[in-house]
Parts: C-alpha cells; sequence; structure tokens
C-alpha cells in the first residue's frame, strides 16, 4: 500500500464532498472498519510502519472534522436564508396621531402661561358630571339617549367639566388648570360629530377674575395654536355651571376674516363654550363665592384640528388609514 498517495486521494475525495452526508461516505471509505487503511493497521507488525499509518489516520481525521465544520457553517447560512447582498427590511416608523399631537401643543401653550396640567377621569360620578356643575335634574343631557351610563350613579364623562369640581375640591385656590381629554356622547357619527372626541378644559380661580381675562387668555391661546394676529368674538350664551356665558368665535386663519369655504364665509370660527364660574359651582366645592372668582372654557381638540388643517371629516381621525395619519 502506498501510504503517502492514500492520504493524498482522502484528502482530496474530502475537499470534494459538497454535503454532510457524502463526507460521512468519505470518511467509511478512509477510516471504516473494512477501510485500506484500517486493514493495513490491523497487520502492522513493526513499529516504524504504525507511527506511519497512525499520522495518516490522525492528518485524515482532521481533515474530515475540518470539512464537517466548514459544511455545517455553510448549511446554516443555507437555512436562514441569508443573503448579505440584498438591501435590508425597511423598519416602518409611525407617528403620533394628529389629535395627540394637538393636544401635546396645546397643553405646551398654557403651561407656558403658567397653568397646571390637570388629568380627570373618563368614568364619572353623575354629581362630578352634572350636579355640582349645576346642572338641573331636568336637564335634557342627562339624558340617557345622550350620554353612557355605567349605572344609575356612573358614567362617561360628556365634556371635561368635571375636572374644574375633581381639582376646586383637591386643591385651594389661586388655580391655573388645563385638563384634556376623551369625552362621549351619544351622538350620530357625522362630519362633525363623533361618540368619543376630545376636549380642553380651562379653569383660573383668583380674586377679581374677569371676562376680559377669559377673552385675553382666549386670543393668547387663538394666536399660539392657529398662529398669526387672531381677533376673538365673544356672543352670550347658556352654560349651566357659568354665569354669564359665552361662545366664543376666532376670525378664521385662512382668510383673516373676510370670508371663506374654511369659516362658512362668515369670518369667523366657533371655538366653544366659556364663562365666569357661576357661584353655585364654587358653593358645590366649597368655595366661598363672596371672596373667589373664575373663568372657564372647554373646547373641542378634533374640531380644533378639523379647521387647523382644512380637513373635511371627523371620522378621519378614526379610520386608521396610513395614508391620512402619515401626512402629519
Ligand atoms: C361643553 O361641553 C362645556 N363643558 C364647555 C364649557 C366649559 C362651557 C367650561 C363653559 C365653561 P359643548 O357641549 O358646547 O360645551 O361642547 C364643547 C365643544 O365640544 C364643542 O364646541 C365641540 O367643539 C365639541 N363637541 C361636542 N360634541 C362633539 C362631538 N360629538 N364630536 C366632536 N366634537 C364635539
Amino acid at each position: 500500500m502506498d501510504a503517502q498517495a492514500l492520504q493524498t486521494e482522502a484528502q482530496s475525495a474530502i475537499s470534494r464532498a459538497q454535503t454532510l452526508s457524502e463526507l460521512e461516505a468519505v470518511r467509511v471509505r478512509y477510516l471504516g472498519r473494512k477501510s485500506e487503511l484500517k486493514l493495513a493497521l490491523r497487520e502492522v507488525r513493526d513499529r516504524e510502519t504504525g507511527m506511519t499509518l497512525n499520522a495518516i489516520r490522525t492528518a485524515v481525521e482532521e481533515a474530515l472534522e475540518a470539512r464537517e465544520r466548514e459544511l455545517e457553517a455553510a448549511a446554516v447560512q443555507l437555512d436562514t436564508d441569508f443573503d448579505p447582498t440584498l438591501p435590508g427590511e425597511r423598519i416602518e416608523r409611525g407617528s403620533l396621531h394628529l389629535i395627540t399631537q394637538l393636544r401635546r401643543r396645546i397643553e405646551d401653550i398654557f403651561v407656558g402661561m403658567g397653568y397646571e396640567v390637570y388629568d380627570g377621569r373618563e368614568i364619572e360620578t353623575v354629581w362630578h358630571n352634572y350636579d355640582a356643575l349645576n346642572q338641573p335634574e331636568a336637564h335634557p343631557s342627562r339624558d340617557p339617549q345622550d350620554t353612557f351610563y355605567v349605572d344609575g350613579d356612573t358614567l362617561l364623562r360628556t365634556h371635561t367639566s368635571p375636572s374644574q369640581i375633581r381639582a376646586m375640591m383637591q386643591q385651594e385656590p389661586p388655580i391655573y388648570l388645563v385638563s384634556l381629554g376623551r369625552t362621549y356622547r351619544r351622538d350620530a357619527l357625522d362630519a362633525t360629530h363623533t361618540p368619543v372626541f376630545h376636549q380642553v378644559e380651562a379653569l383660573a380661580v383668583d380674586r377679581n377674575i374677569t371676562l376680559g381675562d377669559l377673552r385675553g387668555t382666549m386670543e393668547t391661546f387663538a394666536n399660539a395654536v392657529f398662529g398669526g394676529e387672531r381677533e376673538v368674538r365673544m356672543r352670550t350664551s347658556y352654560f349651566p355651571f357659568t354665569e354669564p356665558s359665552v361662545e366664543f368665535d376666532v376670525t378664521c386663519y385662512l382668510c383673516d376674516g373676510s370670508g371663506c369655504a374654511v369659516c362658512k364665509h362668515s369670518g369667523w370660527i366657533e371655538m366653544g363654550g366659556a364663562g365666569e364660574v357661576d357661584p353655585n359651582v364654587f358653593v358645590a366645592v366649597g368655595y366661598d363665592p363672596e371672596e373667589w372668582t373664575g373663568f372657564a372654557f372647554g373646547l373641542g381638540i378634533d374640531r380644533i384640528a378639523l379647521l387647523r388643517h382644512g380637513l373635511p371629516d371627523l371620522r378621519l381621525f378614526w379610520e386608521n388609514d396610513i395614508r391620512f395619519l402619515e401626512q402629519f
């Protein structure tokens, strides 16, 4: 037997093996029990031949092991289909919902004016939502047709005004706060009404607060949220928890008051309700109405978002259409 030729032949067969089973066949052929090498080792009679044949066996074993590791590594790569030359998979990045962005913007505006952000509750008692806000028993908004009741004493808040009550019962004046969040009404879904919507409530309680303070605060807010120099107009209105009550409008941000499609050619955009805090509300929370005065207002954030971005329909906010959402 030509030992050297055998080793060369075995090593070239090993490096030609392309799979683990081909390699196993090579191992059997060169190192198996009936292989030429094993038979020769069994016949060895002298030390020198033994050493030569054993050296060949070790070399072939090492070559087998090395090739096995190579083939295994290649198999792992095939398994994962990993192709380093392909471009990577793009990770889709989301963005904050427009309403969330506007909520944060509004919070920033008021924090800039020295207001505190107060977290109210979405599930409220009838007392906080209606009674403490001086809402008469017979008021139509209490009707189960308009309000989502959880049980006789509990409901999904219909506005953010109960936050006024909770804050005043926890703190002593002076108070300057905004409270933002979801509100719920059994309104039929259309372009300007959704059963779940968002409001921002503002409350200021201090000595000698007047409607002039309310107006100045509204103007500052309107300029910050719409930009430019907005004018504010107040119209008399009625809310049980404010006296006097007003609805306020700001000049249209698009036409600056001259009239366009956004403001329905009136030059004005409706912002929401407001007024001086009714003395009965102060009594309900244990404040002395002779000592304290205040103003409050409540605005629909979703409608502000519509106006600010010239959008046609509130329902767009809920449809989860990426093409819509990614524009903001
Ligand atoms: C209120 O909810 C009063 N709490 C506001 C207030 C606070 C007055 C403090 C005085 C003092 P009103 O019901 O008008 O008022 O609602 C306020 C705003 O919520 C509306 O101007 C509108 O922008 C928004 N809104 C009301 N219902 C819906 C609805 N279904 N979908 C979207 N926005 C709505």
